[in-house]
Formats: structure tokens, sequence, C-alpha cells
């Protein structure tokens, strides 16, 4: 096997880049020429087109997906010691925000074969707090914070492959727990017959959180979407969005009494602007095009790999629908010479960006040290991560892209399988 320090003099495939046309380009521009570039028509329209896109009832345009998440909290009404679950196979976002209102998050291990929430230990997890035992609980809090039933329950599309909300929504309905969707990955992508998203029949609140980050399927630059069914969670969040102000800039403008406003709560700073949202509207005009070419790059790989022992290619259970933001393959070790870090570097040399989704939380300096968590305490997310592989997938790679990764995994598994 080459030196990785040696790299190759060929062209460089990153691993992701947005897909922005012209048209979506001079719409920008036109905007910054207009006069208004935060928050206004451009984020209505931003709002109005996800809605209808997805099927959602209220849709508020925010300045990240960490932002909607971090809203959503807080007009759910979380506090200190609160429990709410969420996956440890996620970004750093997902957790934080818990930790922005000392809650405690309770880390559920992973489904193998999705990398998702398991529905299984969620329910063990769920049942075990509610009747007390504090086993289920971070193990340096034991002693300090009951055991009880979760405020929340916070799954994540992990790639874009939607969770068992049949099971979530389930749970959730009979232990009262409200639904925070970590989103970020899954625009666009569906469960059944109902897009993430979409309005829900569940009776507890619930809301989910897209990003427009600027790798995401789905970009703004910086951005990201809150869905929600229910008019007075929209109604705190649009509120805490922007400083706890009873009336934005944008409304202000269109009034009268145009310098008036009240400031009813300590809001946040985290509003959309209409440069952003315009890039959003070019980006959802062509969202199911996008989604479709990453689809068959995905198709593509997995025919390609399907008879190489050493790799584990992406499944995606029968009743859902990917957004495909991620193509997260796996190496066999026990078939390959080399580890998945060095499979890596092989495929950096040849000129190919990678990433690796996601190191598990439970891993980070952070959470080992605040709550005790050891390696070993969700196995599976453990497992799962070490031999991970995120290959480049978006709609702006050539067909000539696509061989090259094939053609440079092939390269690295056959030399190196066992
Ligand atoms: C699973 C997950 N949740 C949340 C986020 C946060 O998104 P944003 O950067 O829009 O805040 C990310 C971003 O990478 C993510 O991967």
């Amino acid at each position: 096997m080459p030196s990785p320090n040696h790299r190759a003099e060929i062209p460089f495939l990153p691993f992701a880049r947005p897909d922005v046309g012209e048209e979506t380009a001079d719409a920008v521009r036109d905007v910054i020429l207009s006069g208004w570039l935060t928050t206004g028509e451009q984020c209505r329209q931003l709002e109005e087109s996800l809605a209808e896109v997805v099927g959602a009832r209220h849709a508020i345009a925010l300045s990240s997906c960490t932002a909607a998440l971090h809203l959503s909290l807080e007009a759910l009404g979380v506090k200190a010691n609160d429990l709410v679950i969420t996956s440890p196979y996620t970004f750093a976002s997902t957790a934080e925000v818990i930790r922005y209102f000392d809650a405690v998050p309770v880390f559920v291990d992973i489904d193998a074969v999705t990398f998702n929430i398991s529905c299984d230990v969620l329910e063990a997890t769920v049942e075990g707090l509610a009747a007390g035992d504090q086993s289920f609980l971070p193990p340096s809090v034991r002693d300090t914070v009951e055991a009880r039933t979760p405020v929340a329950l916070m799954p994540v599309h992990v790639g874009g492959v939607p969770c068992d909300l049949d099971g979530i929504y389930k749970l959730a309905s009979a232990h009262r727990m409200a639904i925070v969707e970590d989103a970020a990955h899954a625009l666009p992508a569906s469960h059944g017959s109902r897009a993430i998203g979409a309005a829900v029949d569940v009776d507890v609140p619930s809301t989910a959180c897209f990003s427009f980050y600027a790798t995401k399927t789905v970009t703004t630059g910086e951005g990201g979407m809150l869905v929600t069914d229910e008019g007075n969670i929209a109604d705190r969040i649009r509120l805490m969005s922007l400083h706890g102000m009873s009336r934005n800039a944008w409304t202000r403008e269109g009034e009268d009494n145009s310098w008036s406003y009240e400031i009813v709560a300590p809001g946040y700073k985290y509003n959309m602007t209409d440069i952003a949202a315009t890039l959003g509207l070019g980006q959802l005009a062509r969202v199911n095009i996008m989604r479709d070419r990453r689809a068959a790059i995905a198709r593509r790989y997995t025919e390609s790999f399907a008879r190489l022992e050493a790799l584990e290619t992406p499944t995606v259970p029968d009743n859902v629908e990917s957004a495909w933001h991620l193509y997260m393959l796996r190496i066999r070790p026990e078939r390959l010479a080399v580890d998945r870090d060095r499979v890596v570097s092989y495929l950096q040399y040849r000129g190919i960006g990678t990433s690796i989704h996601f190191i598990p939380l439970h891993l980070h300096a952070y959470y080992r040290n605040k709550y005790g968590y050891e390696p070993g305490d969700f196995p599976i997310a453990t497992r799962e991560f070490e031999r991970e592989i995120s290959l480049p997938i978006y709609s702006g790679m050539s067909d000539a892209d696509v061989e090259m990764v094939i053609d440079a995994v092939r390269e690295v598994v056959l030399e190196c399988s066992r």
C-alpha cells in the first residue's frame, strides 16, 4: 500500500460541495442590492415553501439547526435536572442544547443496522427511569439526580435515514414525553408515506429541526428551519428567536408606529437573513432533483461494493426513504489487514475527501468528565464508529467522480483484504 503521506498529483475530490446554480447566485445578488438584507420577505417565502415541501403546519427560519434544537427545548419548558434522552451517535449540537438548561442528557445506544437510536433500548431506558431505576442515569449523577420519566426524546435521523418513528411516537405518547426530532440530515426523507417534518398524529408536543449548514442536502451557508404542528410552540419560538421582542424589524417597518416594540422575554438572536433565505429558496426548488442524484450515486456505490466481503454497505429499512445526506460505508475489520484510519488516509492519498460520522458523544472529554462515561457504556455506537467511513455523495458529482471513488475504494480493499 502506498504511503498515505505521499499526495498524488491529481485533482482533489472534496467530501462535500454545495450545488448552487447561476440562477440562485443571481437571485442572491438581487437581494443584496435590494436594500433589505435581514429577516424579511425571502425568509417568509422560504418558510412557506418548506412547509409545503414537507407538509408542515408551522415553519420558522432560523440561523442554524442548533438554534432550532435549543429553541425547541426552551419552548417545551425544559429545566435544570430534567432528563432528556438522545443518541450518543450524533453531532455536538443535539446534546449541548440539553446542557444549556442544566438538564441531563441520557444517551441510549444505537441500532447496529441504521446508526439510529435503538427503539428496544429506548423503551427499556424510559421504563427503567420511570420506575426510578438509577442505573439508567449517567454514572456520575446517580447520587444527585432522581431517576424519573424523561421530559423529552431527541431522536436523530442519522445520515438521512429516518428513525423508527412509530415506536418513538407510541412510547412518547404512553409516557407523556415531548419529541424534538434532530432532522439535520433528513430533508427530504420519509417514514412510510409521511415526510419527515410533516404534521404528525401524536398527542404530545413535537418539533423537527432541519439544518441548512454548508454541507447539508439543502444549504443556506448557515441556517436551519424548525417545524411544528402547534401554534403556541411556533409563537414562542418566533418570539425567542429575536430577543423576545413582540414585533420584529420586518413587521415594524411595514407599520405606522414603526419604532415601537416591547421585550416580553429574554430571547436570543437566532433569526435568518434574507440573503441566506434566497439561497435556500433556490435550493429547495431543486430538493428532489438533488436527492434523486444522491440516491443514484448511493445505488452505484452499493452495487460496486456488494461483492467485497471486507465492506458493509448501508441498509435502508423497507418502510423509509433516506435523504441520502451521507453514504455511511463500514469496513469489516476481521477481513481487512488495515484499520479504518488507514483506509481514510489511502483515499486521501488518492485525492478523495471522506469524513467520519460520528465520534460518539460519550467518547468526548466533556461527556466523559461530566458524566463518568466509559467507551464500553454504548458498545454498539463505539464499535460502529470505529469502522465507519462517509464517502462523498452530492448532486454536483459527475459519473467520473463517482467511478474515481469506487476505483480507489476497491483498490485499497482488494490490496488489503485477508
Ligand atoms: C445530527 C446533527 N444535528 C445538528 C447539527 C447542527 O446543525 P447546524 O450546523 O445547522 O446547527 C448537525 C450539523 O452538522 C448534525 O449533523
